[in-house]
């Protein structure tokens, strides 16, 4: 997730960009730059880190001129250096970009044989070239050139584009990732969000997939790229500056569990081959005969991110057939463990930083295991010790308690043990095709489910004033009632214990009276019918229950005094709807309570100590 902005229009453009960009940090921090139309050339300057670090190098270098766009970065491919920042050249070309490009392969493959040397290894430096080489090759315009390039692209793009022979224009064009149009006086703008054109225009339209427009200072021309006009007026937009910053929620967080379709999209996007029921090997970054000959897999995480791996277990299990440990990575620094030559080592941390994780790591690999590190931070220093990486694509996560980092983690997960599968042949083409199908299918189930987040108000209404909540799951509803708890904890302060649910009976279940809720994490899975013996014990006891459910089960309905409905979907991707009425009823627990949501007390986003 990066940040991109633009502007065309009377006056000088630079400190425009960066006040814009300023706006959009929250999408991402890790290097900036900008692009300025003199009136004959094309200025580029880009700085690695924060913003602040640009602002110092346009003290150094001010730019002039009236048209130019801008990028803060999260890093997806390429690190986070000057190269790999933000505008990207080619020719008389500059881009900005927010997305991923799915087919950049075999597009950077294409044009190197065409003979064009890359200066960088992102993605978006492909879409530059393409562009230069539309305008030059076929002489066409700029906006035609765009629309050429894109039609050769297969992902995810929000891009402003901006070209030495055309000064008094911007082209942008979006796919899957967002982008804002503002009216100004005399003057157009152009954003990833609402906060970079606040401080200018409320008016605004919202450009839809599939569609490009070219911005000049007194009119906006859009069209699809099919080239079909589009004729849609502004909105006037009715925002706070401060709501904007958060899209418009009330905190993060909750921002965060409503990204969650997008942020699972932008880790499935370009690595699964659904045709063949297969991941795309070079995205997994494990030589296919290691896969293949793993003689176990070691899990090693800290909090939420060992929630994840717990599934993580049940899946390589299940559809590869490796023997999987988990470990607590603070744990692992604590023994003294053995590791061999043929131990996958999985090391899970949305942060890439968790100095216990890092510790596992270093452990497993003096003795010789090959780790792999599934992180959403690129190039921070787990993946960098790893022999492997596969990064989720969550985007910046603020809010300190985990939510968007959790299900990304999960869908890396689940690919992972379809390619371990596939490679291992303990799962065939069509289960692996089956399950994939299932994984693509969760954002939208994902939405349905983010669509009804009002009604969880209600019950959390009815745990406020609960001392202790008690969550239990089986299976893979194990891991989600830990993070059930975890959430709860963390933001509301209320005492909260995950439990498996057949542990119940060996002592949780001296809890259990009238006044203590159990959430219960009940999908219509290969595990119902013992879950929902659990539940009549609870029940048997006055105990009060508020259950996860499968949408259509009277039976569960019967029981409990609260039901929040989920679709019906394949077991293996459960976790990854089971966890979000969890995740909305800790918010709304705390909402009610009033703590501080996105900076709980005595907690860190990363946490780089012992
Ligand atoms: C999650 O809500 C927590 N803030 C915390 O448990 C976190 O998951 C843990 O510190 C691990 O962080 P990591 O994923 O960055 O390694």
């Amino acid at each position: 997730m990066c940040g991109i902005v633009g502007y065309i229009g009377p006056k000088a453009c630079a400190p425009i960009l960066l006040e814009g960009l300023r706006k959009l940090e929250y999408r991402g921090y890790d290097s900036a730059g900008l692009a300025v139309h003199d009136g004959k050339h094309i200025e580029v300057v880009r700085a690695v880190g924060k913003l602040g670090n640009l602002s110092d190098a346009l003290d150094k270098h001010p730019m002039k001129g009236t048209l130019g766009i801008g990028h803060t970065r999260w890093a997806t491919h390429g690190r986070p250096n000057e190269v790999n920042a933000h505008p990207h050249v080619a020719g008389g070309v500059a881009v900005v970009h927010n997305g991923i490009i799915e087919n950049h392969l075999a597009l950077r493959h294409d044009l190197e044989q065409q003979g064009v040397k890359f200066l960088s290894d992102t993605d978006t430096e492909i879409v530059a070239h393409l562009i230069d080489r539309a305008r030059r090759t076929s002489k066409l315009e700029l906006f035609d050139a765009v629309r050429r390039a894109l039609q050769q692209v297969q992902g995810a793009y929000a891009i402003a584009v901006i070209c030495e022979t055309a000064p008094d224009t911007i082209v942008v064009a979006k796919s899957a990732s967002p982008l804002v149009i503002g009216f100004g006086q005399g003057e157009v703008l152009c954003g990833s969000d609402i906060p970079a054109l606040l401080a200018h225009t409320r008016d605004m339209i919202f450009l839809e997939d599939g569609e490009l427009a070219e911005l000049r200072p007194d009119k906006v021309r859009i069209e699809t790229l099919e080239g079909k006009p589009v004729d849609r007026p502004a909105k006037r937009i009715d925002w706070s500056p401060v709501m904007a910053e958060r899209g418009g929620f009330k905190h993060f967080m909750l921002k965060e569990i409503h990204e969650q379709p997008r942020a699972v999209e932008d880790t499935l996007r370009g690595r699964i081959n659904l045709t063949g029921g297969d991941i795309h090997g070079t995205e997994i970054g494990l030589p296919p005969e290691f896969a293949r000959d793993t003689g176990r897999v070691y899990f090693v995480a800290c909090g939420t991110s060992h929630h994840a791996t717990i599934a993580g277990r049940y899946w390589i299990e299940q559809l590869a057939r490796i023997p999987a440990v988990v470990e607590l990575a603070s744990e692992v620094r604590c023994r003294d463990p053995v590791f061999t030559p043929n131990d996958l080592v999985v090391a899970v941390s949305q942060s890439g930083e968790t100095a216990d994780t890092l510790a596992a790591v270093r452990a497993a690999k003096a003795q010789g295991a090959k780790v792999l590190a599934i992180a959403n931070v690129l190039d921070s220093a787990i993946p960098r010790v790893a022999d492997a990486a596969l990064y989720t694509h969550a985007g910046p996560e603020i809010g300190v308690a985990s939510t968007k980092c959790f299900t990304t983690q999960l869908a890396a997960l689940l690919m992972l043990a379809v390619y371990l599968g596939r490679r291992r042949g303990t799962l065939d083409e069509t289960r692996a095709r089956d399950v994939l199908q299932a994984l693509v299918e969760v954002p939208n189930h994902m939405r349905h489910v983010l669509a009804q987040a009002p009604y969880l108000l209600g019950i959390a209404k009815r745990i406020v004033h609960a001392p202790d909540v008690l969550f239990l799951g089986r299976g893979l509803g194990f891991p989600i009632a830990l993070e059930g708890a975890l959430k709860l904890k963390e933001i509301s302060y209320i005492h909260a214990e995950g439990y498996a649910a057949g542990e119940m009976k060996h002592g949780p279940i001296a809890l259990i009276d009238e006044s203590t809720p159990v959430v219960v994490v009940c999908p219509k899975d290969a595990l119902y019918d013992k879950v929902l013996s659990n539940v009549q014990e609870v029940r048997a006891r006055e105990g009060r229950v508020f259950a996860v459910a499968t949408n259509g089960d009277s039976v569960i309905a019967d029981l409990a005094e609260h039901l929040f409905l989920i679709p019906e979907v394949r077991d293996e991707v459960l976790p990854l709807l089971t966890v979000l009425p969890l995740q909305l009823l800790a918010y709304h627990v705390a909402d009610l309570k009033g703590t501080d949501i996105d900076q709980p007390r005595n907690l860190a986003k990363t946490v780089t100590v012992e």
